[in-house]
């Protein structure tokens, strides 16, 4: 499955349109580079788990990925993150120049709001739906959600004293698309409130753990496998995780927070929860 939103993501603007061509490059150029596809995979294992129809899922799936890659292509950006490999390629910037690793991003994060329409368009995902999941997106990836994630991260940095606001953070920057792509998914299947709610804690939970092994993998991970340089957070003098507590007890954290997750899923009625729960599992010992 996440093969055929490799394949989707390919074509994600229609050929027809006339869009410039070193922009058309930048996007793809990041779009393709690879990367786990997790918040895909995320739609289409919340979607399965309420039996719905994965085709449907499909359009909603690449979306969310543009969003995540635009979210990259800034972070990486010299005012931000400053970092020069994402991906197991150089990053957007050192590429194509950060005016148009800026206007790639915006591209791929307007973009995403068209995708989601076709869902409603070529698949016939009753407007209700469609309407939601674009309200979650502008929600979650938002001022409020991711953007505003980020923007705490910049602020943050070396001024953290407590492990609650780096929490708030870690929930808006990471978490926050990780439950989008969950209730996403789960809303084109017909779900219910109580089971988005499910879904939701499931999300934080395992998003948190997500960033907190992400900063534990910027201190010890393989470059190589990571696809991205090691020691960024050191760079940028950023407080995390296991700059607070340490490695042992940030694991420990991780293992907390995927136990929580699992039993989320399993006291929120969702039907097929198998793959959901395996997911969470196979997070928590991820190498890359
Ligand atoms: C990296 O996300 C940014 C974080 C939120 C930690 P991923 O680790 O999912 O990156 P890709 O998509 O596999 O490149
Ligand atoms: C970024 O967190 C999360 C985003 C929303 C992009 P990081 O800055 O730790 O992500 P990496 O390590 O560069 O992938
Ligand atoms: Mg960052
Ligand atoms: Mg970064
Ligand atoms: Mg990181």
């Amino acid at each position: 499955m996440a093969r055929k939103v490799e394949a989707e993501l390919g074509f994600a603007f229609p050929p027809e349109w006339h869009i410039p061509e070193k922009l058309k490059e930048s996007m793809q150029y990041s779009l393709m580079a690879g990367g786990k596809r997790l918040r895909p995979i995320l739609v289409i294992a919340a979607a399965e788990a309420f039996g719905g129809r994965i085709e449907a899922a499909i359009p909603i799936a690449c979306a969310v990925e543009m969003v995540h890659t635009y979210s990259l292509i800034h972070d990486d950006l010299p005012a931000m993150d400053n970092d020069d490999y994402r991906r197991g390629k150089l990053t957007n910037h050192k590429v194509f120049g950060d005016a148009m690793a800026i206007l790639a991003g915006d591209g791929l994060l307007t973009h995403a709001f068209y995708s989601i329409v076709q869902a409603h368009r070529k698949f016939g995902v009753p407007a209700e739906a469609a309407l939601s999941i674009v309200e979650d997106l502008a929600v979650l990836a938002g001022a409020k959600g991711m953007v505003g994630g980020q923007a705490a991260d910049i602020l943050g940095e070396q001024g953290i004293t407590r492990l609650e606001e780096l929490e708030y953070i870690h929930v808006r920057k990471t978490s926050d698309l990780i439950v989008f792509s969950l209730k996403a998914g789960a809303r084109l299947a017909g779900a219910g409130e109580p089971q988005l709610a499910a879904l939701e804690k499931f999300g934080h939970h395992i998003g948190l753990a997500f960033q907190i092994q992400d900063d534990i993998l910027d201190l010890i991970g393989d470059e190589q496998k990571l696809g991205k340089p090691v020691k960024s957070d050191e760079k940028q003098m950023k407080v995390t995780y296991p700059y607070f507590i340490g490695i042992e007890a940030s694991k420990r954290k991780i293992e907390e927070l995927t136990e929580g997750a699992k039993s989320a899923i399993i006291e929120g009625g969702i039907p097929k929860p198998d793959r959901l729960l395996q997911l969470a599992d196979y997070l928590m010992a991820r190498d890359h």
